[in-house]
């Protein structure tokens, strides 16, 4: 037996990431937390966000034509949630939680110094689709926190602790299931 549901947005987990915007110049800072957001392409490597035009980060994006996809962590989940229920209309979201915002080296926009990984974009088209417009994202850098490059130049996401939001939650990453390809690998 299946329940059979109507449409619905219901793909996950997913992450919800913490999207920095503005123009760091002019002092120009806001944050946008988003879940509906994926990588699209590899080369040139691109992503997408989709954001309602109702949201403040809107019409920053759309006038200033880039953001950054800064990566969420357990330790910066209280913030993300802040900064996904309140708007930059009526607070300095940076300032309420705590946050630094740092000048992009790919962009004019600010990345949260917090984050472990922020991924600074162009927007290359805005696509209206209904309640969301999807932002297509050129990536055009992307800047790590050393801490978490070990001696072989691996970069270690595991220990940043990441985190996915499932249906509403946010969750930590689970137990360590297998790499890329284990299901092919001749076994010893
Ligand atoms: C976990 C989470 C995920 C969210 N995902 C999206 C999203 O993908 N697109 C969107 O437009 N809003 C999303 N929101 C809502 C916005 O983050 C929220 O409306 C925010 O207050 C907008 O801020 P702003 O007005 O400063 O731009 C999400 C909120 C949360 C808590």
């Amino acid at each position: 037996m299946r329940e059979l549901w109507k449409p619905g947005t219901i793909l996950g987990p997913v992450p919800a990431v913490m999207v920095s915007c503005g123009d760091f110049e002019k002092g120009e800072k806001n944050i946008i937390t988003i879940a509906w957001t994926g990588t699209i392409n590899s080369d040139p490597a691109m992503l997408y966000i989709s954001v309602r035009p109702s949201r403040y980060s809107y019409e920053i994006i759309k006038r200033t034509g880039e953001f950054a996809v800064n990566l969420t962590t357990e330790a910066l989940t209280f913030a993300a949630d802040w900064c996904g229920v309140k708007s930059g209309r009526d607070y300095d979201k940076f300032g309420e939680m705590n946050l630094t915002a740092a000048k992009g080296y790919f962009s004019g926009c600010p990345i949260i110094e917090e984050s472990p990984v922020s991924i600074e974009c162009s927007v290359r088209d805005i696509i209206p689709l209904g309640s969301h417009h999807m932002f297509l994202g050129e990536i055009l850098g992307v800047s790590v926190d050393s801490r978490y490059i070990d001696k072989n130049g691996r970069f270690c996401c595991e220990d940043t602790k990441p985190v996915c939001y499932s249906h509403g939650e946010y969750y930590g990453l689970g137990k360590y299931i297998g790499k890329f390809g284990y299901s092919v690998k001749k076994k010893k």
